[in-house]
Protein backbone atom coordinates (compact mmCIF):
# COMPACT_ATOMS: atom_id res chain seq x y z
CA UNK A 1 0.00 0.00 0.00
CA UNK A 2 1.37 3.39 -0.90
CA UNK A 3 1.09 6.01 1.78
CA UNK A 4 0.24 9.36 1.27
CA UNK A 5 2.77 11.86 2.24
CA UNK A 6 1.85 14.06 4.82
CA UNK A 7 2.01 17.65 4.23
CA UNK A 8 3.47 20.88 5.81
CA UNK A 9 -0.23 22.44 5.87
CA UNK A 10 -1.02 19.01 7.87
CA UNK A 11 2.08 19.75 10.41
CA UNK A 12 1.27 23.50 11.17
CA UNK A 13 -0.03 22.23 14.04
CA UNK A 14 3.52 21.28 15.39
CA UNK A 15 4.85 24.46 14.92
CA UNK A 16 1.68 26.65 15.33
CA UNK A 17 2.14 28.16 19.32
CA UNK A 18 5.84 29.27 18.12
CA UNK A 19 5.88 30.12 14.29
CA UNK A 20 3.05 32.39 13.00
CA UNK A 21 0.87 31.25 10.32
CA UNK A 22 1.76 33.60 7.47
CA UNK A 23 5.60 32.65 8.22
CA UNK A 24 4.89 29.26 8.37
CA UNK A 25 3.61 29.89 4.48
CA UNK A 26 6.27 30.89 3.42
CA UNK A 27 8.19 27.97 4.57
CA UNK A 28 5.75 25.51 3.18
CA UNK A 29 7.17 24.49 -0.36
CA UNK A 30 10.81 23.74 1.44
CA UNK A 31 9.17 21.32 3.88
CA UNK A 32 7.00 19.52 1.47
CA UNK A 33 10.26 19.29 -0.94
CA UNK A 34 12.31 17.49 1.98
CA UNK A 35 9.48 15.60 3.29
CA UNK A 36 9.03 14.03 -0.55
CA UNK A 37 12.77 14.33 -0.89
CA UNK A 38 13.35 12.25 2.50
CA UNK A 39 11.17 9.33 1.29
CA UNK A 40 12.69 9.66 -2.30
CA UNK A 41 16.58 8.94 -0.96
CA UNK A 42 15.15 7.00 2.07
CA UNK A 43 16.87 9.50 4.42
CA UNK A 44 16.42 10.39 7.49
CA UNK A 45 16.96 13.89 9.31
CA UNK A 46 18.76 13.98 12.83
CA UNK A 47 18.16 17.46 14.53
CA UNK A 48 19.95 18.74 17.37
CA UNK A 49 18.01 20.52 20.25
CA UNK A 50 19.29 23.81 18.58
CA UNK A 51 17.80 23.71 15.43
CA UNK A 52 14.87 26.50 14.87
CA UNK A 53 11.29 25.08 14.83
CA UNK A 54 10.10 24.56 11.47
CA UNK A 55 13.51 22.06 11.55
CA UNK A 56 13.09 20.81 14.76
CA UNK A 57 9.72 20.10 15.03
CA UNK A 58 9.19 20.22 11.08
CA UNK A 59 10.84 17.63 9.20
CA UNK A 60 13.39 16.47 11.33
CA UNK A 61 13.10 12.53 12.52
CA UNK A 62 14.73 12.08 15.59
CA UNK A 63 15.68 15.31 17.42
CA UNK A 64 18.01 15.48 20.59
CA UNK A 65 20.94 15.91 22.44
CA UNK A 66 24.77 15.24 21.19
CA UNK A 67 24.65 12.19 23.43
CA UNK A 68 21.11 10.87 21.78
CA UNK A 69 21.84 11.56 18.43
CA UNK A 70 24.84 9.62 18.62
CA UNK A 71 23.16 6.64 19.96
CA UNK A 72 20.09 7.06 17.21
CA UNK A 73 22.96 7.12 14.73
CA UNK A 74 24.13 3.97 16.05
CA UNK A 75 20.45 2.62 15.12
CA UNK A 76 19.53 4.72 12.01
CA UNK A 77 17.71 2.21 9.08
CA UNK A 78 18.05 4.30 6.15
CA UNK A 79 20.61 4.82 3.19
CA UNK A 80 21.05 8.80 3.89
CA UNK A 81 21.38 10.66 7.10
CA UNK A 82 21.04 14.42 6.92
CA UNK A 83 22.64 16.12 10.13
CA UNK A 84 21.20 19.06 11.21
CA UNK A 85 23.23 20.49 13.63
CA UNK A 86 27.30 20.65 13.31
CA UNK A 87 30.27 19.14 11.67
CA UNK A 88 31.38 17.27 14.48
CA UNK A 89 27.63 15.54 14.73
CA UNK A 90 27.77 14.74 11.34
CA UNK A 91 31.63 12.76 11.42
CA UNK A 92 30.04 11.49 14.72
CA UNK A 93 26.88 9.81 12.64
CA UNK A 94 29.55 8.89 10.17
CA UNK A 95 32.18 7.16 12.31
CA UNK A 96 28.64 4.56 13.44
CA UNK A 97 27.42 4.19 9.67
CA UNK A 98 30.46 3.75 7.62
CA UNK A 99 28.18 2.60 4.93
CA UNK A 100 25.62 5.13 4.83
CA UNK A 101 25.84 8.66 2.91
CA UNK A 102 26.30 11.59 5.84
CA UNK A 103 25.13 15.02 4.58
CA UNK A 104 25.52 18.38 6.53
CA UNK A 105 23.35 21.24 5.44
CA UNK A 106 25.93 24.00 5.77
CA UNK A 107 30.03 22.13 6.03
CA UNK A 108 30.91 25.05 7.03
CA UNK A 109 28.80 24.58 10.62
CA UNK A 110 31.75 24.30 13.21
CA UNK A 111 31.85 24.55 16.69
CA UNK A 112 34.63 26.68 18.75
CA UNK A 113 35.11 23.77 20.91
CA UNK A 114 36.01 21.44 18.20
CA UNK A 115 38.34 23.77 16.86
CA UNK A 116 40.33 24.57 20.00
CA UNK A 117 42.36 21.57 20.08
CA UNK A 118 43.95 19.31 17.17
CA UNK A 119 45.37 15.59 17.43
CA UNK A 120 48.75 16.84 18.35
CA UNK A 121 47.37 18.90 21.54
CA UNK A 122 45.91 15.66 22.80
CA UNK A 123 49.14 13.55 21.76
CA UNK A 124 51.26 16.47 23.78
CA UNK A 125 48.69 16.48 26.97
CA UNK A 126 49.47 12.13 26.79
CA UNK A 127 53.48 12.93 27.03
CA UNK A 128 52.74 15.48 29.72
CA UNK A 129 50.71 12.86 31.80
CA UNK A 130 51.66 9.31 30.74
CA UNK A 131 49.24 6.87 31.91
CA UNK A 132 46.48 9.07 32.43
CA UNK A 133 43.32 8.60 30.71
CA UNK A 134 42.17 10.62 28.10
CA UNK A 135 37.91 11.72 28.03
CA UNK A 136 36.86 13.79 24.94
CA UNK A 137 33.47 15.42 24.83
CA UNK A 138 31.97 14.89 21.51
CA UNK A 139 32.31 18.53 20.36
CA UNK A 140 35.95 17.57 18.57
CA UNK A 141 36.83 16.19 15.50
CA UNK A 142 37.11 12.71 14.35
CA UNK A 143 41.29 13.14 14.78
CA UNK A 144 41.21 14.44 18.31
CA UNK A 145 38.73 11.18 18.99
CA UNK A 146 41.09 8.63 17.78
CA UNK A 147 43.79 10.08 20.16
CA UNK A 148 41.28 9.58 22.88
CA UNK A 149 40.09 6.60 25.02
CA UNK A 150 36.79 7.37 25.54
CA UNK A 151 34.34 10.30 24.35
CA UNK A 152 31.58 12.25 26.76
CA UNK A 153 28.56 14.62 26.31
CA UNK A 154 27.25 16.80 28.53
CA UNK A 155 24.73 14.24 29.43
CA UNK A 156 26.78 11.28 30.40
CA UNK A 157 30.26 13.35 31.95
CA UNK A 158 29.66 12.20 35.29
CA UNK A 159 29.11 8.64 34.29
CA UNK A 160 31.34 8.60 32.05
CA UNK A 161 34.25 9.26 34.14
CA UNK A 162 33.07 7.97 37.20
CA UNK A 163 33.26 4.83 34.80
CA UNK A 164 36.70 4.33 35.00
CA UNK A 165 37.37 3.91 38.14
CA UNK A 166 40.25 6.44 38.02
CA UNK A 167 41.55 9.12 40.84
CA UNK A 168 42.91 11.19 37.53
CA UNK A 169 41.44 11.98 33.98
CA UNK A 170 42.34 14.34 30.83
CA UNK A 171 39.19 15.82 29.85
CA UNK A 172 39.22 17.48 27.02
CA UNK A 173 38.63 20.63 25.34
CA UNK A 174 36.14 22.69 27.25
CA UNK A 175 37.49 23.95 30.64
CA UNK A 176 34.27 24.80 31.92
CA UNK A 177 32.51 21.47 31.59
CA UNK A 178 35.84 20.03 33.17
CA UNK A 179 35.76 22.04 36.09
CA UNK A 180 32.04 21.75 36.37
CA UNK A 181 32.37 17.84 35.95
CA UNK A 182 35.48 17.53 38.53
CA UNK A 183 33.18 19.29 41.29
CA UNK A 184 30.49 16.68 40.69
CA UNK A 185 32.86 13.21 40.95
CA UNK A 186 35.77 13.60 43.07
CA UNK A 187 37.95 12.76 40.27
CA UNK A 188 41.23 15.49 39.78
CA UNK A 189 40.80 16.59 36.18
CA UNK A 190 43.55 17.70 33.42
CA UNK A 191 42.17 20.24 30.81
CA UNK A 192 42.64 22.20 27.71
CA UNK A 193 41.80 26.18 27.54
CA UNK A 194 38.95 25.47 24.87
CA UNK A 195 35.39 27.18 25.92
CA UNK A 196 31.67 27.27 23.89
CA UNK A 197 31.52 31.03 22.35
CA UNK A 198 27.95 30.64 23.25
CA UNK A 199 28.11 29.49 27.05
CA UNK A 200 30.96 31.32 27.92
CA UNK A 201 29.56 34.59 27.21
CA UNK A 202 27.27 34.43 30.03
CA UNK A 203 27.85 35.55 33.62
CA UNK A 204 26.34 34.95 37.41
CA UNK A 205 24.99 38.85 37.14
CA UNK A 206 23.05 38.04 34.11
CA UNK A 207 21.06 35.41 36.36
CA UNK A 208 21.25 37.28 39.26
CA UNK A 209 19.57 40.40 37.53
CA UNK A 210 17.15 37.85 36.28
CA UNK A 211 15.89 36.92 39.19
CA UNK A 212 15.64 40.76 40.10
CA UNK A 213 13.52 40.92 37.06
CA UNK A 214 11.71 37.78 37.08
CA UNK A 215 10.89 37.09 40.56
CA UNK A 216 10.31 32.99 41.18
CA UNK A 217 12.17 32.02 37.77
CA UNK A 218 13.62 28.82 37.67
CA UNK A 219 16.79 28.93 35.58
CA UNK A 220 18.51 25.92 34.20
CA UNK A 221 22.11 26.51 32.99
CA UNK A 222 24.24 23.94 30.43
CA UNK A 223 27.27 22.98 32.17
CA UNK A 224 29.34 24.44 28.87
CA UNK A 225 28.69 27.62 31.10
CA UNK A 226 31.73 29.19 33.31
CA UNK A 227 31.36 27.13 37.08
CA UNK A 228 30.13 30.78 38.56
CA UNK A 229 27.05 30.53 36.59
CA UNK A 230 26.35 27.12 37.21
CA UNK A 231 26.22 28.29 40.72
CA UNK A 232 23.55 30.96 40.65
CA UNK A 233 21.45 28.45 38.44
CA UNK A 234 19.01 25.81 40.10
CA UNK A 235 19.83 23.21 37.64
CA UNK A 236 22.63 22.63 35.07
CA UNK A 237 22.10 19.89 32.33
CA UNK A 238 22.76 19.21 28.64
CA UNK A 239 20.24 20.00 26.15
CA UNK A 240 18.04 16.90 26.79
CA UNK A 241 18.16 16.96 30.67
CA UNK A 242 16.87 20.47 30.39
CA UNK A 243 13.70 20.01 28.47
CA UNK A 244 13.11 16.73 31.02
CA UNK A 245 13.83 19.06 33.86
CA UNK A 246 10.86 21.65 32.00
CA UNK A 247 8.62 18.45 31.12
CA UNK A 248 8.88 16.54 34.65
CA UNK A 249 8.59 20.03 36.95
CA UNK A 250 6.69 22.56 34.67
CA UNK A 251 8.15 25.79 36.14
CA UNK A 252 5.48 28.51 35.43
CA UNK A 253 8.05 30.86 35.00
CA UNK A 254 11.45 29.04 33.62
CA UNK A 255 14.76 30.68 31.89
CA UNK A 256 16.88 28.39 29.71
CA UNK A 257 20.98 29.59 30.50
CA UNK A 258 22.08 27.69 26.63
CA UNK A 259 21.32 28.59 23.16
CA UNK A 260 18.31 30.71 21.76
CA UNK A 261 16.45 27.88 19.94
CA UNK A 262 15.77 25.42 22.76
CA UNK A 263 13.45 28.03 24.29
CA UNK A 264 11.01 27.84 21.01
CA UNK A 265 11.53 24.15 21.00
CA UNK A 266 10.04 23.95 23.82
CA UNK A 267 7.87 26.38 24.22
CA UNK A 268 6.19 25.37 21.74
CA UNK A 269 5.25 21.71 23.76
CA UNK A 270 4.52 23.80 26.46
CA UNK A 271 2.58 27.20 25.56
CA UNK A 272 1.17 27.52 29.43
CA UNK A 273 4.94 28.26 30.52
CA UNK A 274 6.59 31.36 30.46
CA UNK A 275 9.69 31.11 29.05
CA UNK A 276 12.44 34.38 30.11
CA UNK A 277 14.41 34.64 26.82
CA UNK A 278 18.09 36.26 27.22
CA UNK A 279 19.82 33.48 25.36
CA UNK A 280 23.00 33.57 22.84
CA UNK A 281 22.43 32.59 19.41
CA UNK A 282 25.36 29.63 17.59
CA UNK A 283 26.59 30.80 14.97
CA UNK A 284 26.93 27.51 13.37
CA UNK A 285 24.09 26.00 14.60
CA UNK A 286 22.51 29.07 13.10
CA UNK A 287 23.61 28.01 9.08
CA UNK A 288 21.28 25.50 8.92
CA UNK A 289 17.90 26.07 7.03
CA UNK A 290 14.79 24.61 5.28
CA UNK A 291 16.37 25.80 1.92
CA UNK A 292 19.78 24.18 2.79
CA UNK A 293 18.73 20.96 4.00
CA UNK A 294 16.66 21.00 0.43
CA UNK A 295 19.74 21.46 -1.53
CA UNK A 296 21.95 18.65 0.09
CA UNK A 297 19.00 16.41 -0.21
CA UNK A 298 18.36 17.51 -3.71
CA UNK A 299 21.79 17.18 -5.20
CA UNK A 300 23.56 14.77 -2.09
CA UNK A 301 25.96 17.42 -2.01
CA UNK A 302 28.00 18.19 1.50
CA UNK A 303 28.76 14.67 2.37
CA UNK A 304 30.59 14.76 5.30
CA UNK A 305 33.59 11.49 4.97
CA UNK A 306 36.17 10.44 7.67
CA UNK A 307 39.84 9.02 6.76
CA UNK A 308 38.87 5.59 7.33
CA UNK A 309 42.13 4.90 9.23
CA UNK A 310 41.23 7.78 11.24
CA UNK A 311 37.53 6.77 11.59
CA UNK A 312 38.42 3.03 12.76
CA UNK A 313 40.18 4.41 16.45
CA UNK A 314 37.64 7.26 16.89
CA UNK A 315 34.89 5.03 16.26
CA UNK A 316 36.33 3.26 19.15
CA UNK A 317 36.41 5.87 21.23
CA UNK A 318 32.88 6.60 20.98
CA UNK A 319 31.47 3.10 21.03
CA UNK A 320 33.25 2.57 24.40
CA UNK A 321 31.01 6.07 25.47
CA UNK A 322 27.77 3.91 24.34
CA UNK A 323 29.43 0.92 25.87
CA UNK A 324 28.98 3.05 29.45
CA UNK A 325 25.22 3.23 28.44
CA UNK A 326 22.97 5.92 30.00
CA UNK A 327 23.25 7.72 33.03
CA UNK A 328 21.16 6.90 35.41
CA UNK A 329 17.79 8.74 35.86
P1 LIG B 1 24.21 18.85 24.21
O1 LIG B 1 24.96 17.56 24.17
O2 LIG B 1 23.78 19.23 25.59
O3 LIG B 1 23.10 18.82 23.23
O4 LIG B 1 25.20 20.02 23.80
C1 LIG B 1 25.73 20.15 22.53
C2 LIG B 1 26.23 21.50 22.29
O5 LIG B 1 26.78 21.78 21.29
C3 LIG B 1 26.00 22.45 23.36
O6 LIG B 1 26.52 23.65 23.06
FE1 LIG C 1 29.88 24.46 19.63
FE2 LIG C 1 28.92 26.07 21.48
FE3 LIG C 1 27.80 26.05 19.09
FE4 LIG C 1 27.49 23.96 20.76
S1 LIG C 1 26.73 26.01 21.03
S2 LIG C 1 28.00 23.88 18.56
S3 LIG C 1 29.49 23.94 21.77
S4 LIG C 1 29.89 26.70 19.55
Amino acid sequence: MVTALITAEQLYPKVANVIPAVEWATMEDDVNAILRLKKERNAVILGHNYMTPEIFHGVSDIVGDSLALAREAARVDADVIVLAGVHFMAETAKLLNPGKTVLIPDLRSGCSLAESITAEDVRELRRLHPGVPVVTYVNTSAAVKAESDICCTSGNAVHVIESLGVPKVIMIPDRFLAANIARQTGVEVITHPGACEVHERFTPNDIIQMRLDYPGVTVLAHPECPPEVVDEADYAGSTAQMIKFVADQRPAKVALITECSMSDNVAQEYPELDFVRPCNLCPHMKRNTLAKIRHALETMTNEVTVDPEIADRARLAVERMLAVGAPPK
